[in-house]
């Protein structure tokens, strides 16, 4: 029997907290000021999209494995966890002083904060450099595989991916642009959010033997999610709340940033977030092997959150 999208979201993220749960116990120690501000940050509380995105492109998340402990190879988990690394190393420095000057993050203080910008800077740096480790931690003897995988993972997260996003963001918002704002902002979002989103997806699909076959259209569908990913963050910037959210609201205004609603208002902003949430279903329907509860169901999950 085929299970809801909402069990499938919650199997695979109690998958990935087991691993997490046991493999930190050893990677964080000797416990230092480094490690602490690291695991401060990573169990602060996100939602693990990422990581929840590289096991259900690997396993048929109609069949998860029922736990960690069942399977004998845990590549797929170290791939999980290695995006998870990325992803919150650009959040700490995403809300440094520099960056987006945030106090709160996953409903904690920001780790600048908690810590100091020194520490938060090193705890980003130590998380970047780790999940290319843990990479290569992966056990399979392909060395092509290692290889496609740490090619995925840096295109994602590097200066072709998140970081040149992140780059274009701050430049505009320095120094906005007075034409083409809307391929600017797509730009921008396809890259500081969509690259990593699009890597969780692929570095999943490539542990699998029928990887080529599905690559072209996983790879339409992830950079649909992250588009829409960040198309909802715009949204709930303007509209959410601190306790729901878990980080301040109103800072995208504030800075002046360019967003979806800045951009469109607020009411063709949710009419493109619509759009996509269809455009994204539509790619799932393309393939049998993605044609499932989770594939499905997670456009709509990502337009409805709340934080
Ligand atoms: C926030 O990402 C940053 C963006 C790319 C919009 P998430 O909304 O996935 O944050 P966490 O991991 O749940 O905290
Ligand atoms: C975040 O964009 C993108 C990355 C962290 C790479 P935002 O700056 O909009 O993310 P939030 O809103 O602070 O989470
Ligand atoms: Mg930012
Ligand atoms: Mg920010
Ligand atoms: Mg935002």
């Amino acid at each position: 029997m085929s299970k809801s999208f909402l069990d499938i979201l919650h199997n695979s993220k109690h998958l990935f907290d087991s691993f997490f749960e046991s493999y930190t116990q050893t990677l964080f120690s000797p416990k230092t000021r480094i490690t602490e501000a690291c695991l401060y940050s990573l169990q602060a509380g996100g939602k693990r999209v990422r990581p929840i995105f590289v096991l259900n492109s690997f396993f048929d998340p109609n069949d998860l494995p029922k736990n960690v402990s069942s399977l004998k190879d845990h590549s797929i988990f170290l791939a999980s966890f290695a995006v998870e690394c990325i992803h919150t190393y650009s959040l700490i420095h995403d809300d440094l002083p520099a960056m987006d000057d945030d106090d709160t993050r996953r409903g904690k203080p920001t780790c600048h904060k908690q810590f100091d910008e020194a520490t938060a800077i090193l705890a980003g740096d130590t998380l970047n450099s780790l999940s290319f480790y843990l990479l290569s931690m992966m056990e399979p003897a392909d060395g092509l595989l290692i290889r496609d995988m740490i090619r995925i993972l840096h295109q994602g997260a590097g200066m072709t991916g998140m970081i040149l996003g992140q780059m274009e963001d701050i430049e505009e918002e320095k120094n906005p642009s007075a034409t083409n704002q809307e391929v600017k902002l797509r730009s921008i979002h396809e890259k500081k959010t969509g690259a990593l989103i699009e890597s969780s997806f692929l570095l999943g699909n490539r542990l699998r033997s029928d990887w080529k076959e599905r690559e072209t259209l996983l790879s339409r569908y992830a950079k649909e999610i992250g588009l829409l990913f960040q198309i909802t963050d715009d949204i709930l910037d303007v509209e959410g709340n601190l306790e729901e959210l878990g980080k301040t609201p109103g800072k995208d205004a504030k800075a002046g940033k360019l967003t979806y609603p800045s951009l469109f208002g607020m009411d063709k902003a949710k009419t493109l977030r619509t759009e996509s949430v269809d455009k994204a279903i539509d790619l799932a329907t393309q393939l049998p092997s993605l044609k499932n509860e989770f594939f499905l169901g997670l456009p709509k999950y990502i337009a409805e959150r709340k934080n």
